[in-house]
This record gives structure tokens, sequence and C-alpha cells, in this order.
């Protein structure tokens, strides 16, 4: 068995956010917290020092986001925490899923002038759809921004979920005192710096003290005691199992900017936040607590040295314990890997390990074996479920530029639909290649790639979908006059599964209400009812 208490140490979470809320910022400030990093600035540094080193990154550099997500690990008070990096930019939301798939709760920032914005709502229904725990934090209260009490009340229509203030701002803005911890009774006192680590904290147990107005003032206290008998009245006190079920999402105040409310949402969350959690497989429950090791696949990163073609292969742990050079079973492929030189991530730094725990995400070289949501474990056939591919946005036929590099297209479009930079559809007759993504930006992605990793060029040809609908039906009449009358919207993904190119949500309802035989489903993995009644929402 795995040590329980090596277990209870470990938090494995995502920073999400609509892009521009604070994530790189308050990931960089976990870190400096974490000792992970010394200077406020190194993550994002270091974003631009990547670009600099390699033209595919030219693109991310050019366009001023962050392409790839990454993992960053520290150690905090005796926890191992280990943070996955999503990318904010909506499109490489997909990336973004796929990653939320690999982690065990979620800490939401929300700018407080902008409140809940579009990539924060489709987030959220991708957490609420796993049940991932939440929690918010609310920042840049430096700023102007709206009343917290409508902040709240916007987030819990728009998101769908119960909140419960755990701190509470006194003042906004330029009129910004600090924040009260209203479950630690402490208040806090704002002072603006990038790079301080402390803020001022005083401990006041009763709000009616005259404490509090000696360091606030009287008017500020007099609200601060009215907003903290309406928060009683209104919320329910905090429920940490509601918390860890997905269903009420504590909610922090700060600047991330200005160090401010960092600390205190990074104690509770390494106190609250849940461990390792378990997976499901197609045959059973993994456990983390289990002796042998199991783990899966859930991002590819394609190394950025065009001098070496091998990729990352980014592989969460589920349970036991993974060693450097053992031989484990890569389920799909029923064929044994042993792993030379396995990487770990500290912030900035790679470093080679011997051995990782659940919770952990270990970096695997790979020359092509692997695709996103493949399972590796000590010889047991199993495969993880919930790493879905969601419906794409955008579709366009892949045209190839240059016959004599026929093969080489082949090849270059499968690898990068294998790490996930886009899914390929086929049509037949003439075995049409379609690709699909959530963004324009990933055809520049896959375009660039092709030619400078593959020697392939292509262009792409828009077409007229909007969504696809994985369908089955045991109904072969049905199927057989659905084929007849939508046959150009008819086709294969890459593991042959039947695939619905709708060109509106209207004609999916069309197609469903006139073929009530044939199921249609909104991500590539349908089991779980719940998963299509949220993302056909998109
Ligand atoms: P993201 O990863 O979610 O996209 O956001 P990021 O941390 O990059 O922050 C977006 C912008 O918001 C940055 O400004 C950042 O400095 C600013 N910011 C973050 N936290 C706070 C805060 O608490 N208060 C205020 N006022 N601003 C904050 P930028 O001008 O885009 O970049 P930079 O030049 O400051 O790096």
């Amino acid at each position: 068995m795995i040590q329980e208490e090596l277990l209870k140490k470990r938090r494995t979470f995502g920073i999400i956010s609509h892009p521009d809320a604070g994530k790189t910022t308050l990931t960089e400030k976990f870190l400096l917290f974490g000792g992970a990093i010394q200077t406020a600035g190194a993550v994002k540094s270091s974003k631009i020092k990547k670009s600099a080193t390699s033209d595919f990154m030219e693109i991310e550099k050019q366009r001023g986001i962050s392409v790839a997500s990454s993992v960053m690990g520290f150690d905090y008070k005796g926890y191992k925490v280990n943070i996955l990096d999503t990318p904010g930019h909506k499109d490489f939301a997909e990336d973004t899923y796929r990653t939320l798939t690999a982690v065990d709760s979620v800490i939401l920032v929300i700018d407080c002038v902008k409140g809940v914005e579009e990539q924060t709502r489709k987030l959220m229904d991708v957490c609420r759809m796993r049940h991932t725990p939440v929690i918010i934090f609310i920042n840049k209260l430096d700023r102007e921004g709206q009343d917290p009490f409508d902040l709240l009340d916007e987030i819990e229509k728009e998101l769908n979920i119960h909140t419960r203030p755990l701190s509470w701002p006194i003042g906004m803005g330029s009129s910004f005192k600090g924040v009260y911890n209203l479950f630690e009774k402490k208040l806090q006192l704002f002072s603006p710096g990038k790079n301080k680590l402390t803020d001022e904290v005083y401990q006041i147990n009763d709000l009616n003290s005259s404490e509090l107005d000696a360091h606030i003032g009287d008017k500020p206290a007099k609200k601060l005691r009215e907003d903290a008998d309406l928060i009683e009245g209104v919320y329910e006190p905090f429920d940490k199992e509601l918390y860890l079920e997905g269903y009420l999402a504590p909610v922090f105040f700060g600047s991330a900017i200005n160090n401010f409310g960092v600390k205190e949402l990074l104690d509770t969350f390494v106190q609250i936040a849940p461990e390792p959690q378990s997976r499901q497989t197609d045959l059973r429950e993994v456990m983390p607590a289990e002796d042998n090791f199991s783990g899966f696949i859930f991002k590819i990163h394609a190394n950025l040295d065009p001098n070496h073609r091998d990729r990352i292969a980014f592989c969460r742990v589920v349970s036991g314990r993974f060693e450097r050079n053992k031989f484990y079973k890569h389920t799909r492929l029923d064929k044994k890997f042993r792993f030379s030189s396995p990487t770990s991530f500290m912030a900035n730094e790679k470093s080679v390990i011997d051995e990782a725990y659940p919770g952990d995400v270990v970096g695997l070289y790979d020359t092509g074996n692997f695709k996103i949501g493949d399972t590796l474990t000590e010889g047991e056939m199993i495969n993880f479920k919930g790493i879905p591919s969601f419906s794409p946005e955008i579709f366009k036929e892949l045209i190839n530029k240059d016959p004599m590099k026929t093969k080489q297209l082949e090849k270059g479009i499968l690898q990068l639909t294998d790490e996930g930079v886009a899914q390929l559809f086929s049509r037949q007759p003439g075995n049409i290649k379609i690709v699909g993504t959530v963004g324009e930006l990933q055809f520049d992605v896959v375009q660039f790639r092709l030619l400078h990793e593959y020697g392939a060029s292509c262009e792409f040809r828009p077409l007229n979908y909007q969504k696809a609908c994985w369908f089955t039906t045991t109904d072969k009449k049905a199927l057989a006059d659905f084929s007849l009358i939508k046959g150009h919207h008819i086709v294969k993904d890459k593991e042959g599964r039947l695939v619905f190119l709708a060109d509106s949500m209207w004609s999916v309802q069309m197609a469903q209400s006139n073929y009530p035989s044939i199921n249609f489903y909104f991500t590539s993995e349908f089991k779980n009812a719940d998963e299509t009644a949220v993302i056909g929402k998109y």
C-alpha cells in the first residue's frame, strides 16, 4: 500500500481563468511562497525565453499567448503541490479541458472588474461535469470593481455553483483597505508591493470591537459589520464536504500582483483541497493507495527543438509507485515500455526522477507511441476513462500542396492529432481529410508544424460545419437512411467511430428528432449521460 501520509500531503490542481484575469501572476506568487522561484517575473520571462529558441514558439511569441501548458511542482508547509498550468487562450481550450482530467481540484481566478467571462463559463462547465472542487479567487481588488455581493450573485447564477465567501473585501480600488478573513477572524491590511511576502494581519475575533475602527476607520468598519451580518444571514456556513463534491465554492478576495490575499488562499487550499483521487477505468475504479503503478497520458508536448523529433508525454500517476527503468504496459498497444529518463518539473526546472507517486505528473520521452488518453500499468489490461475529445467548432479540409510529400503529410497529421493539437476526421469516398479545432490558431500551428517538422506543405479549405456528434445505433435501416440523406456530413474519427458533422445546432436537433433510434453524443466518450448533457451546450 502507498502510505496514507504520503497521499494526504499531495495536492494536484489547476489554476483556470479567462485570459488576463491574473492566472499567471497568481501561479507565480504561489511559486514564490513555495520557494520554487526567487523573483517575481520568473514565470513570464521563461515563456519568452522558450519562444526565442524555437520557431514554432515564435507563433506563441508573436501572438502573445501561452500555447503550451506545463506542470510546476513545489513544496509548501510539508505538502507537495503540483500546479498544472493551462493555456487561457480560447483557441487552446481543448488542451485545458484535458489538463483538467489530470487535476483533483481547481482555483478559478476572476477579475473583479470584468466578473464572469466567456472562458470562465466554459471552464466551469467542464469542472462541473467532473464534479471538480473549485476555490474562487476574486482578483484585482486594487482596481474599482463590481460590488462583491453582485459579483457573488453573478458567479452563482452564471456558473451554476453555490458560493461561500471566506474572506471579505473592505473597500475597493483607491479605497481598498484589505480583507477580513471570516473563517479565521483575521483582519489583513492592504499595502501595495509586488515582492512583499507577508501582509499586516490582526486577530479580531469580535467585529464590534473598536480595534477594527482604529485599523480601518469608522466608516469602513461600519460597512464591514453590515456586510458581515448580511453574509451570515444569506450564506450557509462553509461545508467542506459540499466543496469536495464540487457543489460549493469557497471565495477569497485579493490582488495577485500585490501579493495580497495569496498566502491565505494557499494556506486554506492546502488544508481543504482534496488529496489525489481515484480514477475510473473501463473495468474498475483504481484507488491511489493500490500497490501497482497506473497512470494516464493527458498531454503530449512536441519537442520544441526541430533537431529532436521526440516528444514529452505527460503522465498523471493514479496509483502505486512509478519507477525509472521499470517496464510498464502500454495497454492500448499491449506492449511494454521502459523509461530511462522520466522527468519531473519544479517550476522552471526539469530533472530526471527515480520515482513518482499518485498525483504527480511525470514527463516521459516518447518517439510517437503515445496518444492522449493512453494508459500505463504494471500489466493489468485497463484503460482510464474520462479523457474525451470534445466537439470541435471549426472544420477545414486538409489539402496537400505537394503530392511528392503525401506520406510525410499523412504521418505528420496523424502524429499531430495524436498529440491533441487538432482532431482528424475522414470522409469517403476520396479519403477527404477534415481537421477540426476549437480555434483558428490551431490551423496555423498544424500548417507550420507540418512544414517545419515533416516537410509537408498544406493548405486548408473552410467547411461549413459547426458541430461534431459521435453517433451509434443498432438500427441498420435508420443508419442506411441517415447515411443516404446526410452522406456528405458523415465521417469517421481516427478510431473509426461514426461522426455526424452538422452545420448548425438546429440540424443536430432535427437529426435527433427524425432518427430517434440513433444516439448522438457531443464527446467521443459517451458512456456518461452527464457529460453529453453539459458539453452539448457548446
Ligand atoms: P493571465 O495569466 O490570466 O492571462 O493573466 P496575467 O497573470 O498575465 O495578468 C494579466 C494582467 O493583469 C497583467 O498585466 C497583470 O500584471 C495584471 N494583474 C494581475 N493581477 C493583478 C492585480 O491584482 N491587480 C492589477 N491591477 N493587475 C493585476 P499586463 O499589463 O497584461 O502585464 P504585465 O506587463 O503587468 O506583465
